[in-house]
């Protein structure tokens, strides 16, 4: 956290409000809240902040408190220090009841934070955050609201947080954008996609910028193929009132694949500055070539005879509903360093494990003097980047068997974090540093306008032909905790690659 301490310096003395606009959901007291506390616990918010809880029921400072003291949870066990600090913090925290869509209730918690925290202070600059952990529909008259009547005095800033989805499709996007752009600059918006402040996806840069080994065999020439993949063994689960309106390439794919993507595959930035990483994103994707339906196989979770439900028995779920629980695509790069290379992204719900994870699959070595290899996994190298669980970068390769033999093995050259780590005990919520980083202003790893609408056009064709009335795409059912559906392997095969085992 050393150098964290440092970037944060110069901004811990200017007092601070973090307003969480729809403090009642879900997401605020799964996520913000504890990073919020979790920060505090670290020592690392400024000496003067208050946390103000926003949302449209009634609640008291108090009742209020309770319900946050419920989300608080300290990483490093230490009972008494947790405690105490949990104490600490809690007295900081108030609430103010208030409308989306009502500039008048912007105006009464602006007044609110003058008159319990900013009217005390000593400094003349007093900055104010406000995270929207609320739905996307009450976005823009959030915005309005900050804007109107909630903006930090004088010379402080105000920055606003949102979280996808950011629309549904390149047409909705574009009024959101527009929408959110006639209040707030781009400066003052930060678009959170959590999965750029997972440990191991702020790493993708350091492994490959930072290191000489990776960079030259980074290509067409020496990559097979590139899979990503993200898998949960649990459906929606009473989400189902988002989700069957979003899906699972929107829900997962969309943004937290593709930046994962984006991350693994752009070319070295000029510097680590973050428009010149986004810029970067940017260019890489644009060199996708535009998605068809039949660049996707699409699956959902089927009921199973020990009980586990299906996708449609889930409440919420309209009878006969399409909407794909597990989708994999490939995407196809035109540049000088992809092409030819499938990039392959799966991604489903219900299925057999959790994990995130990379990898990269490299071409089998030429002219192999070794003969015939006895599997698949001797013959190509494999780069495994685990995002979780149980963050580890290990690579997949051959090796004699020690002793009078010369039989060859797979083994790892393996960086399993929680060994190699004191510090892994300790690893920061995806939240937490992404909270820290909008404190210090630091936009390098959220997403930027422009990218957020390339992504949509990359996606966008291919989700109004597979959901076109007439459209003869139906997702493959698959059990509830397999493995998913058999076209992924069709989808795979047909671009000459078999979705690594697991390994
Ligand atoms: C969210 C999705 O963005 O990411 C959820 O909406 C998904 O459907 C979640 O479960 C996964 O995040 P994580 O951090 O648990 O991998």
């Amino acid at each position: 956290m050393d150098s964290v301490h440092s970037r944060l310096d110069s901004a811990r003395h200017a007092p601070l409000t973090l307003v969480v606009v729809g403090a009642s959901g879900d997401l605020a007291k799964k996520k913000t809240f504890p990073a919020i506390f979790s920060l505090f616990y670290h020592d690392l918010l400024p000496d003067d902040f208050v946390v103000y809880g926003f949302a449209r029921r009634e609640m008291s400072d108090e009742e209020f408190r309770e319900m946050i003291l419920g989300t608080l949870t300290c990483r490093v066990i230490d009972g008494a220090k947790c405690a105490e600090r949990m104490d600490a913090f809690l007295p900081r925290c108030f609430y103010h009841k208030g409308t989306y869509h009502d500039p008048a209730t912007f105006a009464s918690l602006d007044e609110a934070i003058v008159a319990n925290f900013e009217s005390r202070l000593t400094e003349s600059v007093a900055n104010r955050l406000f995270y929207l952990a609320v739905p996307p529909s009450v976005f823009a008259p959030s915005a309005e609201g900050v804007n109107d009547s909630a903006r930090a005095k004088g010379n402080g800033w105000t920055r606003v947080v949102v979280e996808k989805p950011f629309g549904r499709d390149s047409a909705s996007y574009a009024t959101l954008r527009s929408a959110l752009g006639a209040v707030l600059s781009e400066d003052e918006i930060y678009r959170i996609d959590h999965y750029c402040g997972k440990e191991l996806v702020q790493n993708l840069m350091t492994l490959r910028f930072a290191n000489a080994v990776f960079e030259p065999i980074w290509n067409r020439h020496h990559v097979e193929s590139v899979q990503i993949v993200f898998k949960e063994p649990f459906g929606v689960e009473g989400r189902a009132g988002y989700f069957d309106n979003i899906g699972i390439v929107r829900d997962i794919m969309q943004n937290h694949l593709l930046q994962v993507f984006a991350l693994l595959a752009m070319e070295p930035p000029v510097s680590l500055h973050a428009e010149d990483i986004r810029n970067e994103k940017v260019k890489l994707l644009r060199s996708v070539l535009p998605l068809a339906a039949d660049d996707f196989a699409l699956g959902q979770y089927a009921a199973t005879a020990d009980g586990k439900p299906g996708y449609t028995e889930d409440d919420g779920v309209p009878a006969g509903s399409r909407c794909p629980t597990f989708a994999s695509c490939v995407l196809k790069v035109n540049n000088a360093r992809w092409a030819g290379v499938p990039i392959l992204i799966k991604a489903g719900k219900a299925l057999d494990e959790r994990v995130a994870e990379v990898r990269v699959q490299f071409k089998p070595v030429a002219g192999d003097i070794f003969g015939g290899r006895p599997s698949r996994a001797l013959a190509n190298n494999e780069l495994v980047i685990r995002v979780q669980p149980d963050e580890a970068i290990y690579m997949r390769i051959v090796s004699k068997v020690p002793g009078l033999t010369s039989r060859m093995e797979e083994a790892r050259l393996n960086l399993f974090y929680r060994h190699a780590w004191e510090e892994s005990k300790d690893i920061p919520d995806a939240y937490e540093r992404l909270i820290l980083d909008v404190i210090q202003g630091e936009k390098s790893l959220f997403i930027r306008d422009d990218e957020v609408e390339i992504a949509w056009d990359l996606f966008t064709p291919a989700l109004t032909e597979m959901e076109a009335e007439d459209s003869s795409v139906v997702p493959e059912a698959y059990p509830y905790g397999s493995a998913g559906p058999a076209n992924s392997d069709m989808l795979a095969e047909k671009h000459g690659v078999r979705w690594s085992e697991r390994a």
